[in-house]
């Protein structure tokens, strides 16, 4: 179940002196979304960090708001071992209970058709309220990203392929943000996106 592809050069390479992205930079993605979701009404009292690497957003809410109770997931064992997650696989996996928060930023690019499919699913019964959901699409790897810093050695699908998926559970609020059918937020018609 665990993938040794992402192991200590891979956290080294992507993770190590010139990181993908930058704890300042996540704190400022989770300031935005713990405060929207206050702005919908709903409250944060449990997260879940799905394939969560370096695991910034767990650090962020342990620091920031520790009352929150948070889990922290990845497939990688070196992960696991360094940063203290539990060793899950998204594909094959989903909590008992949900979540009010789960984040999966920058997964399921490296899981195959299927098993991309199945972890939707999983996320989707994972979540009780919102999610934070990014994944390197075909569009990205060409348009958007850092070519030369950005593994694109993954599955590269559409947009379209992942929305599909996700909004049979979710309403698509933009940036990122999907919330839950029937997890007690209401969007404004002019809050979400026309799919
Ligand atoms: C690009 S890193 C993203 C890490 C973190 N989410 C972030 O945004 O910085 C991809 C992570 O997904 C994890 N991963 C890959 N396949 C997974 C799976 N099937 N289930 C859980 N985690 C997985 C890897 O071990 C790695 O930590």
């Amino acid at each position: 179940m665990t993938n040794s592809r992402f192991d200590a050069n891979y956290f080294a390479r992507y993770y190590g002196e010139q990181p993908v992205r930058t704890m300042n930079e996540v704190g400022h993605l989770a300031t935005a979304v713990h405060e929207m979701v206050a702005w919908w009404g709903g409250s944060i009292r449990s997260v879940l960090e799905v394939g969560a690497g370096p695991g910034d957003w767990s650090a962020w809410y342990r620091t920031m708001h520790p009352d929150v109770r948070v889990t922290s997931t990845d497939v990688s064992e070196h992960a696991c071992e360094q940063f203290g997650h539990e060793l899950r696989d998204i594909a094959e996996w989903a909590p008992s209970q949900p979540y009010d928060l789960v984040i999966c930023m920058d997964v399921l690019q490296y899981l195959d058709d299927r098993a991309a499919a199945r972890a939707l699913r999983n996320l989707t019964m994972a979540t009780r309220t919102v999610m934070y959901f990014d994944a390197l699409t075909a569009f990205d790897a060409k348009h958007t990203v850092d070519r030369s810093t950005t593994d694109l050695n993954a599955h590269l699908r559409s947009g379209n392929w992942y929305h599909e998926r996700l909004a049979r559970g979710f309403m698509h609020a933009g940036a990122g943000l999907w919330v839950r059918k029937g997890g007690g937020i209401v969007l404004h018609e002019l809050e979400r996106t026309r799919r």
